[in-house]
């Protein structure tokens, strides 16, 4: 009885019954379009808003829509009689749509979907295989078996063929896979289920090489970005390490140097050694103005400040410019293997006006 009352009843209210509006009985038509169920006709919808049982309802068989018509009879001009005929057959070629194709209307498959969506939604026959293909400008498929006429007009218009028609009908829908049912609706309203439910393989772009080509860079993209997220993500839990040099080191024996400057370890550690007739030194490189480094100008004998013009001589003392110091001295001692190891981090000066820490132990080595 379920499968009776789904195969013509549709989704209609069980009576008693109240009138019907014709929202409901416009989605009460799109179901039965698309489970391939027959129509409400004219006479069908009347008797539902005057809230009256259907023929088939009150037992006397007597439904406008209790069998499908034939194929001829809608293949004439469409649903000006007739606002809600049955879908066509699906080698027939409906006087509208030969007249699109002689006006060189040119249809795209999208085009094609919106028109069959635009006839489930008014309750319209959907294209046949034959209208669509003629739409799409392709030659006509040989005839097959299932290019034949749609089971659905097989019963004859006996009352007591509903059932069988609607049996048929809907097996129909299910085996149908043309061009035009895959083409059924919107995704809006569930077609891709609808297309489940009646067994075609898919609903949507067909999967070609460009396609795929398409998905292989928009799933790349994403999951470029979900890495480097991802790494920014790990990295802030890392610590914030600054790889410093050593401030301690050894530059050598003092047999290795002779009188005067001598820069080989300026750009290593930003020092000079100096050698007097009687001491030996290191120079911290870094002018006492702002901090930049000087340049030690052997042919004048002097360190010379690129920033501001600071002068010292090759003691490292000012004479010159804006630097209101000597430069800065290192520590210096012997290394237990003889040679001389420095330390940057203890700093002797000589500020302006105080005693000068040049002469403190280990501001010197004598020589
Ligand atoms: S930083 Fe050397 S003179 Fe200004």
């Amino acid at each position: 009885m379920a499968d009776e009352s789904k195969g013509i009843l549709g989704h209609l209210p069980p009576l008693p019954r109240k009138a019907l509006n014709n929202s409901v009985i416009g989605m009460e038509q799109a179901y039965r379009q698309r489970k391939g169920l027959p129509l409400l006709s004219d006479a069908d919808i009347e008797a539902l808003k005057a809230g009256e049982p259907m023929p088939w309802e009150r037992g006397d068989g007597a439904g406008a829509s209790a069998a499908p018509t034939a194929p001829a009879a809608v293949s004439a001009p469409v649903a000006a009689a007739a606002p809600l005929p049955p879908p066509t057959a699906s080698g027939v070629i409906s006087e509208e749509v030969a007249k699109w194709v002689a006006d060189g209307k040119k249809w795209s498959k999208s085009a094609i979907a919106a028109e069959q969506a635009r006839r489930g939604r008014k309750g319209l026959p959907a294209l046949t295989d034959a209208e669509v293909t003629v739409l799409l400008g392709e030659p006509a498929a040989p005839a097959t078996a299932a290019s034949t006429p749609a089971p659905a007009a097989k019963p004859a218009a006996t009352p007591t063929a509903r059932p069988v028609a609607a049996a048929a009908s809907a097996a129909s829908s299910v085996a149908h896979a043309g061009e035009s049912t895959r083409y059924v609706g919107t995704p809006a309203v569930g077609t891709s289920k609808a297309a489940a439910a009646g067994g075609l393989a898919a609903v949507g772009p067909e999967d070609s090489e460009i396609n795929r080509g398409r998905r292989r860079f928009a799933w790349t993209a994403v999951a470029a970005f979900l890495t480097a997220w991802f790494l920014a993500f790990f990295r802030f839990f890392l610590p914030r390490t600054l790889f410093e040099p050593a401030t301690s080191f050894k530059v050598g024996y003092a047999a290795d140097y002779g009188l005067g400057v001598d820069t080989k370890w300026q750009q290593k550690y930003r020092i000079w050694v100096d050698r007097t007739p009687d001491r030996l030194f290191v120079i911290y490189a870094r002018c006492t103005h702002l901090g930049c480094t000087p340049d030690w100008k052997p042919s004048e004998n002097k360190f010379k400040c690129p920033c501001h013009g600071s002068g010292y001589d090759s003691e490292g003392v000012n004479f010159e410019g804006p630097a209101p110091r000597p430069m800065d001295r290192a520590h210096v001692e012997i290394a237990p293997d003889g040679q001389i190891l420095v330390d940057v981090s203890k700093l002797y000066q000589w500020p302006k006006g105080q005693p000068s820490q040049f002469n403190d132990d280990g501001a010197f080595l004598p020589v």
